[in-house]
């Protein structure tokens, strides 16, 4: 086998760091594009993810529909108002 140069180790490494940098930058944008909970009744109490759904399923009571499949615990991502 041939030994890899200098150069194209060089070229995989900043390859790999660029890679990296690109997924972690989209997983934090993805996370921070999660609206916060309103400081809301509805939200007090800190529902289970089953009682989120149940409103944001339908259009209870003017609530969004929730634009993704349902994603383990939702309060990971949608920060609770306290
Ligand atoms: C009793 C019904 C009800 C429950 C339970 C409920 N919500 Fe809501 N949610 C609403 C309504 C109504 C609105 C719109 C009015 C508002 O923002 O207060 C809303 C708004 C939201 C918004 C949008 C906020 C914004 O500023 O865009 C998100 C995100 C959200 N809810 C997530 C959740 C999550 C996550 C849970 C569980 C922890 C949950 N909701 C539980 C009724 C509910
Ligand atoms: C992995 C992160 C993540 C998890 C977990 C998550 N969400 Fe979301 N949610 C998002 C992102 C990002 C958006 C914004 C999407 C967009 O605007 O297109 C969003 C948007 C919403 C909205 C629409 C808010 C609006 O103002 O229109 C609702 C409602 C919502 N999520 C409910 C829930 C519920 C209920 C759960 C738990 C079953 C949950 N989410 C779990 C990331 C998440």
């Amino acid at each position: 086998m041939a030994k890899k140069g200098e150069g194209q180790r060089t070229f995989f490494r900043i390859m790999t760091v660029i890679g990296v940098l690109v997924i972690g930058g989209l997983v934090y944008s993805f996370l921070g594009a999660a609206p916060d909970l309103s400081d809301s009744t509805y939200h007090k109490n800190s529902p289970s993810a089953e009682e989120c759904m149940q409103c944001h399923v339908q259009h209870l009571d003017k609530a969004p529909i929730m634009p993704h499949r349902p994603m383990g615990s939702c309060t990971f991502c949608h920060q609770p108002p306290d």
